[in-house]
């Protein structure tokens, strides 16, 4: 039976690494309350955002400077020196060089960022054009968190009914530049960062080793929960003064509801999914969750049983990097050897919107 198989992984983060501590001195937080909230230690964040760090950190009126920072960015420059689609092109490379694939031989890309380079043309058709293509078709996911896996399903549709042979599918992030990393933000600022992660998938018209079911939800009653505006139609003209003196340009969270949330969905999501294929947990030799924060993990882990051996976990070094986070968790652990071939592998996440989903594969 045809089924996509993924030939290569890549991932890309920038070099620059903020710790807790970096962050204690812009806000009023600390390396012990993030590390027991979200096992996060650092995470990395754009050249563009780690200069405004180190200059909030100096600052004596935190929220006057970031204000400056939100009105008139840096020293007057406004240009990002990295964008969404840099990373989105960094660890795509790196994806297309482990499978041996030309750029040119893919007939597909789905790319899925929160924040993008631009508000139109999305981020997918940027990174097309960042790889000289001109015809590819590029196609742009919205579901925060929760992006890769949708993008995953949506590759393997094209593949299995025979209209593509090659797809990438990218999850690129660069969230540290919508934050307030003032006690103003402070909720969401420490657990979000940036980053990509990447694959191309191949048809294989035989063997066990492919994607095998993807398990995908929505749930747009419950905005409040994690959203953000920004240029968004929810005010005339999208981009208003109120949105901005409201603070409405900021993105929102509420993160209990956010935790109860993705528990809940999380056990449930990766309870269809082992019903489907008649597994138990016993039967997966891995689980990739979205590195949101470890206690989401554990506690998710704890309710379906899950020993810690089966799981992999990045979150401590990268923080939240939204749809980055299971394709850079998939790479590493791959590269580190904790995915053999042959393995079961099951990914799931759940992030704004709410969406979440699973797939599970053999390698
Ligand atoms: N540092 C110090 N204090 C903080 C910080 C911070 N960075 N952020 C918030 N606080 C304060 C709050 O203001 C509040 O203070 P108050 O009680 O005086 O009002 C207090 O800490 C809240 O403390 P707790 O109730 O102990 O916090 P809680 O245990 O609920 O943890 C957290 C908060 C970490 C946000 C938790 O609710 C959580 O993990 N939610 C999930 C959020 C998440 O993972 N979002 C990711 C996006 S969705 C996804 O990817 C799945």
């Amino acid at each position: 039976m045809r089924k996509a198989r993924i030939v290569g992984t890549g991932m890309a983060a920038p070099s620059s690494v903020v710790d807790n501590h970096l962050l204690s001195r812009c806000m009023n937080t600390s390396d012990e309350w993030i590390v027991q909230r979200t096992g996060i230690r650092e995470r990395r964040v754009s050249p563009d955002t780690y200069r405004m760090l180190l200059r909030l950190a100096e600052a004596p009126d935190k929220i006057a400077f970031m204000d400056e920072v939100f009105a008139q960015g840096l020293d007057g420059k406004i240009d990002s020196t990295l964008t969404v689609s840099d990373l989105a092109f960094d660890a795509s490379s790196m994806a297309l060089k482990n499978a041996g694939v030309e750029p040119r031989q893919l007939d597909c890309i789905v790319d899925s960022s929160t924040v993008p380079d631009f508000a139109y043309p999305h981020t997918g058709c940027v990174l097309q054009g960042k790889f000289g293509l001109t015809s590819t078709p590029a196609i742009c996911l919205q579901q925060g968190c929760a992006g890769f896996i949708f993008g995953l399903a949506v590759a393997d549709q094209f593949i299995r009914n025979g209209i593509y042979e090659r797809v990438l599918v990218v999850g690129a992030e660069l969230l540290s530049s919508i934050f307030d990393y003032t006690d103003r933000g402070r909720d969401m600022a420490v657990l979000f960062a940036d980053g990509a992660g990447a694959v191309v998938l191949q048809a294989v018209e035989s063997g066990e080793s492919g994607l095998i079911s993807h398990h995908l939800h929505s749930d747009g009653t419950i905005l409040d929960g994690l959203s953000g505006e920004v240029w968004g139609t929810s005010t005339y003209p999208a981009i208003s003064k109120k949105k901005i003196e409201e603070g409405r340009g900021r993105p929102r969270m509420n993160g209990r509801s956010v935790f109860v949330q993705a528990v809940r969905r999380f056990r449930e999501v990766i309870g269809v999914c082992l019903n489907t294929n008649r597994l138990t947990v016993a039967d997966v030799d891995l689980f990739i969750f979205h590195q949101a924060n470890i206690r989401i993990i554990e506690a998710v882990a704890d309710a379906l049983k899950i020993p810690p051996g089966k799981t992999f976990n990045n979150v401590e070094r990268y923080g939240n990097t939204a749809a980055a986070s299971v394709p850079m968790a998939l790479h590493e652990a791959r590269a580190a050897g904790r995915i053999k071939d042959g393995d079961l592998v099951l990914l799931a996440a759940f992030g704004t919107g709410f969406s979440w989903g699973a797939s599970l594969l053999r390698w």
